[in-house]
């Protein structure tokens, strides 16, 4: 079993996994935020693109599970010597981990991954693909909030295209019965919406009155983003979220990010920090959720 995508996911195995994370979030608040259910197992941290939240949260949510765990940077490793992803795996393999946990830039590497090890790998983010794991922890922070997303509108907006983050999120809100817009120029759209029940908006301004959840993602320049549009003065005009904006929204709408954020481009520094936010939220349900998914994986034969 590993868990590589959100596409295809019915609502029922989402919400086991969020009822789940949401007992977790009950272990991390006790004096000793730690239970012993995957003692004995090993988790491999596998970040062959840089990361934060994500790789600290799974450090943190196998740790509080008992299990240990085994990393690399590839910028210490032997990475950086032009060894290639199915050695390293193999070699990371011999070590005996139970499972893997693997980002790379390269759309579909978890996958190759699983086939070559044979053992449970968690997707940590490939490429501009799926990034499961946050998909969940933002389907729970705004569970947490209005009680379920059923007929929820959240809008999705900004870079779009290169975002992992949007792909598993359009999966998981949809698949849990909310409306979702996508909200961007056609430039940081992909090129074919495929089979996704999405509605699209080139403007922000005629939403906001509307919106219930305002998921704002970061423009990836490291991707290309900024091709997309003539300057970031004209992106902010346009899609930034700005307090203006923020005050705008229905009186209990909240504004999510995935981070990193740069604020005073897709989000300013006061809605970030401001009382709509979830940001601090998502980060701490993500290491709850990650919880759920080690044991769901790990955890069976005890
Ligand atoms: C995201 C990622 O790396 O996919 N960050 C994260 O995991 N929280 C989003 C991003 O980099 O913009």
């Amino acid at each position: 079993m590993h868990l590589l995508t959100l596409e295809g996911m019915k609502a029922e195995e989402i919400t086991v996994l969020l009822d789940s994370a949401q007992s977790f979030l009950e272990v991390l608040d006790r004096p000793i935020p730690k239970v012993p259910a995957l003692r004995g197992k090993t988790v491999a941290m596998m970040f062959f693109e840089p990361s934060t939240r994500t790789r600290l949260s799974f450090d943190r949510a196998a740790k509080a599970l008992s299990a240990d765990t085994l990393s690399f940077s590839p910028s210490g490793s032997s990475i950086s010597k032009g060894e290639s992803l199915k050695d390293t795996a193999k070699t990371v393999l011999a070590m005996g981990p139970d499972l893997m946990v693997v980002r790379h830039k390269a759309t579909g590497a978890p996958w190759r991954v699983a086939d070559w090890t044979g053992i449970p790998v968690v997707n940590a983010g490939d490429g501009a693909h799926q990034h499961p794991t946050q998909g969940l922890l933002d389907a729970l922070a705004i569970r947490q909030r209005f009680g379920a997303l059923d007929g929820l509108h959240i809008g999705i907006l900004g870079d779009i295209r290169h975002s992992r983050v949007a792909r598993s999120d359009i999966d998981v809100f949809t698949a849990l019965g909310a409306k979702v817009t996508l909200i961007a120029p056609r430039t940081l759209l992909p090129p074919t919406l495929d089979s996704w029940t999405v509605e699209t908006a080139p403007d922000l301004d005629g939403l906001l009155e509307d919106l219930d959840v305002l998921y704002t993602l970061r423009i990836q320049q490291e991707r290309g983003a900024e091709s997309g549009f003539p300057s970031v003065a004209e992106y902010v005009k346009r899609f930034g979220v700005t307090s203006d904006r923020a005050n705008r929204l229905k009186p209990e709408a909240v504004v999510l990010h995935p981070g990193p954020m740069n604020r005073g481009v897709e989000i300013a520094a006061s809605v970030a920090d401001g009382p709509r936010s979830l940001v601090t939220t998502q980060v701490r349900n993500g290491v709850a959720v990650r919880m759920a998914v080690l044991f769901s994986l790990l955890g069976g034969e005890q």
